[in-house]
Formats: C-alpha cells, structure tokens, sequence
C-alpha cells in the first residue's frame, strides 16, 4: 500500500484565500442569488464604515468582510426542521420569527467550527437583537455584529426602496438596534449618497473585490476553508460531498501508482477535488432521484461539468479548470460534453475520468447501493475493452482494488471535515424548544424512507451485472 500521507506531502495547494472565498460566493449564488447580492452590499457597506471609524484592536479587517459575506449562510440550506427550502425571492432577513433566527444560529455554529474566523462569528448568533453597548464592554466580537447588522439593514432598506434616500435619521429604520459611533461614520461616508448610489450601481462590487484580493488566511486555515468549498456540496446532497473526497482519493492513489511528478499530482488532486462542484447547480431533486433518471434529467445532470467550469473560471489554473471540464469525457469520443476523443485527452484527463467512475461506482448513491468489488471491476473491466477507459490506467484498479480502497480509508480522514459539532449545537438549539420538537417529529414521520429502499431494490434486480443503465452519472 502506499502512503497517501506521503504523497499529499507532493500535492500543492493552488488556492488562495481570495480564490477560495470568490468559488464559494459562485456556489452559494447557484442557490440563491439574491442572498449572496445582499450578502456583498453588507461586506462592502461594512468594509466602508470600520475603514472610517477602526474597530477594537481585537476585531480584524479580514474577520469582518468574510462575517459580512458569510452571515447569510444559513439561509442557503435547506432544513426538515422547518420545512424550509431556499428560495430565489423574497426573503426576509430580518423577521423576527423562530425559522429566520435559526438561520443566524446555524451560521454562527458553521462559521465558528468550519471557517478561520472561529469564535469572532459569536455574536451571529444573536444577530436579530438591538445593539447592546454593556455587552460590548467584555464581548469584542459584538462589534462585527454592530457594524454588520446596520450594513444588512441599509442594504436591504436600499434594494427594497429603489427610488427613495434613506431616511436623514437612520435609527428610525430600527431604533434602538444601531450603535451611535457607526451611524455617524456612515451618515459621514454617504455624503451625497455616494454609497447608497455605489450600491445601486453596483460599483461597490470592484471595490470590494479589490480588498478581498488582499485576505490571506494563515496555511492551515486555508485548507480548512478549500475543504468548505466541497463541504458546501452537502447544502444539496451528501452523498456528491462525500464523492468529491472519493474521487480525489482514487486520483491521488492511481497518480502516485503511475509515478507522476509534483506538479502533475497537484494538478491531478486538485481537479479531482473541484471536479463536480457545479453539481451544486443541480436541482435536488435531480441529484438525490432515487432511480433511472428521465433523459431530460439526464440532460440538466450532464450540464454539471458546465457549471462546475463556470464557477471555477478565473480562479483556478487553466491546466485544472480543462481537467475539471472533460472529467466525463472517454477514450473512445462517447463522453461529455465535447465527446472529446483518446488523443486529445491528456493523462491527468483520463486518470480523473478513471477516479470518477470507480468512485461512482463503488459509493452508494441514491439511486443505487454501494457496487460489490466484483461489479465494480466487471464494470470497469468492460469499460476498459469497450475502449471507454485507458488500460494503463485501469490496470490499477483491476489490480490493486483492496489496497485502493485502504487508502482511501487514509484520505477521508484527512480531508473529511467534523461537521457533527454544526449540526450537534445547532440541533440542540432547535431541541431546546418543546414546541418546535413536536412539531418537527409530526411533520417528519412519512414513509420516504420505505418507499426509497423498495425502489433501489427493483433497480438491483433489473440491472444484470455490468449493466450502465442505471448510472445516470457515468
Ligand atoms: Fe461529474
Ligand atoms: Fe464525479
């Protein structure tokens, strides 16, 4: 077996923090767009106010804008407890009602535990309460909240009055929840209306980005955030999370196996990594269908890989976003989406197209169970003589299966990120309400679950081993 660590020691990170926070931004907008727009206008109206009037020594820049983009986090994913689905429009960020301040509790807890800026995302917490001048006095971090709930409150106020100036008295919007100091240096700031209008003519976005381009988070706290960008994956469907992590593993031990230098491997990893990101433009209801998908479906599945370039373009080397392009592409010209043929693809293409497949085939998806080591070289075995799949490559998998497996044992615990402290906090903070448990058992007692089981029993069945028909991925 070879030593994954060993070889991660050759992989090379090519993201930046700016790069990481601008992927991330394109994902979430892939759900909803207006919430990521409102999400920028309060980074770049909060970036304004604490450059005129500085924060407390211990609140950072950095820690304030990424609080600001990130606030909103919570409002990206859906949640059983309410019933809640993210949508495109009309959202209310500031309604005081059990499922909006729920939002804010969770992204407290996902930014605390699964971002950089840890406890500074405290007081998100509390997001939905006045400003609180004694709690300031021994919480620092309640000034990103200060400075953030205002900017939120005059962008929104802004989009959902399009023709009028703000009120001269700004408290009047929501008194008693603006603290004094920070209403001044806006008031200051907006002479003329010069942010309101830099908002409304969305020149507030070059702006913004140009000081995003600065953040540089330390080594360590920009791989944890890299490993949120698939982690984001899990807001549609888990399983394509856990895929992503598969899939790099199998990468990295097929490219170790097949001697390929430093350069290649970070190449290779980080192209596996990123590969099906796009997939968060996918309907859920598309990634998590328990069956054979329509061809329509299978038309909307397909155009991933056009996503995932989308969202990577620019902020990626060009070498990764054309391997993360043609993962679905095959030897013999009968992939997607350019049915590209063997001699245009390059090694790095055609060992990710490999990685992909064996990891598709060997997790369990909702449409299928986890395949049988035998399916899975049937499948690639015949893959591999149809002309699909490069032998020098397969050879690997057909050969080394179980080790591949054991080191794919390796990586997950590398790169699987402990998301069970987010949702332990945030479970107790539903739980610690009597009402809202029972209501959340009531409306969760339905027979999915059986009827989901039957249906992937029925799919095992039909298919004969080797069969690709019910692989709507591959
Ligand atoms: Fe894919
Ligand atoms: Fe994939």
């Amino acid at each position: 077996m070879l030593s994954l660590e060993k070889g991660m020691d050759n992989v090379h990170h090519v993201l930046e923090t700016d790069d990481i926070i601008n992927i991330a931004l394109r994902m979430l907008a892939c759900i909803n767009r207006e919430a990521v727009q409102h999400s920028i206008r309060t980074a770049y109206l909060s970036y304004k106010v604490a450059s005129e009037h500085p924060m407390a020594k211990e609140c950072k820049m950095e820690n304030l804008v990424f609080l600001a983009l990130f606030h909103t986090i919570g409002f990206f994913r859906e949640d059983i407890h309410f019933d809640y689905i993210p949508h495109q429009s009309n959202m209310n960020f500031f309604a005081h009602d059990k499922v909006i301040k729920s939002k804010y509790v969770f992204a407290c807890y996902y930014l605390d535990y699964m971002t950089p800026v840890k406890a500074d995302a405290l007081p998100i917490q509390n997001f939905l309460q006045p400003h609180n001048k004694d709690l300031r006095e021994f919480l620092y971090q309640e000034e990103y909240k200060d400075i953030i709930y205002m900017c939120a409150r005059i962008s929104d106020y802004v989009m959902k009055n399009p023709d009028s100036a703000l009120p001269e008295n700004l408290n009047v919007i929501d008194p008693g929840y603006f603290a004094p100091e920070y209403v001044e240096a806006f008031k200051k700031l907006n002479k003329g209306n010069a942010l309101t209008d830099a908002i409304k003519s969305e020149s507030h976005i070059s702006e913004l980005s140009k000081y995003i381009s600065t953040i540089r988070f330390n080594q360590e706290d920009n791989k944890s955030l890299e490993r949120m960008l698939v982690q984001l994956l899990d807001f549609k469907s888990t399983s394509t999370m856990k895929h992503s992590i598969n899939t790099s593993s199998y990468a990295l031990s097929l490219g170790l196996r097949l001697n390929l230098d430093s350069k290649n491997l970070t190449t290779l990893y980080n192209s596996a990594f990123l590969h099906d990101i796009g997939k968060i433009a996918t309907p859920q209801r598309i990634l998590e269908f328990p069956g054979k998908l329509s061809p329509e479906d299978m038309g909307i599945m397909r155009h991933h890989v056009n996503h995932s370039k989308r969202i990577l373009n620019g902020f990626v080397p060009e070498e990764v976003l054309e391997t993360v392009y043609r993962h679905h592409e095959k030897l013999n010209g009968t992939g997607y989406p350019r049915h590209i043929k063997g001699k245009d693809l390059t090694l790095l293409q055609r060992i990710l197209t490999v990685a992909d497949i064996t990891s598709a085939l060997n997790d369990s998806r909702s449409y299928k169970c986890e395949f049988s080591k035998e399916k899975t070289i049937s499948i690639i075995q015949k893959m591999t003589d149809k002309g699909e799949l490069d032998p020098t490559i397969t050879k690997y998998v057909l050969e080394d299966f179980d080790e591949l497996l054991q080191e794919q044992n390796v990586l997950q615990s590398m790169l699987s990120v402990d998301f069970s402290k987010v949702i332990t906090n945030y479970n107790d903070y539903i739980l610690s309400d009597m009402g809202m448990m029972a209501d959340s058992l009531l409306n969760n007692a339905d027979a999915d679950d059986i009827e989901e089981v039957e249906e992937i029993d029925e799919l095992e069945e039909d298919g004969e081993p080797g069969d690709l028909g019910d692989l709507e991925e591959i």
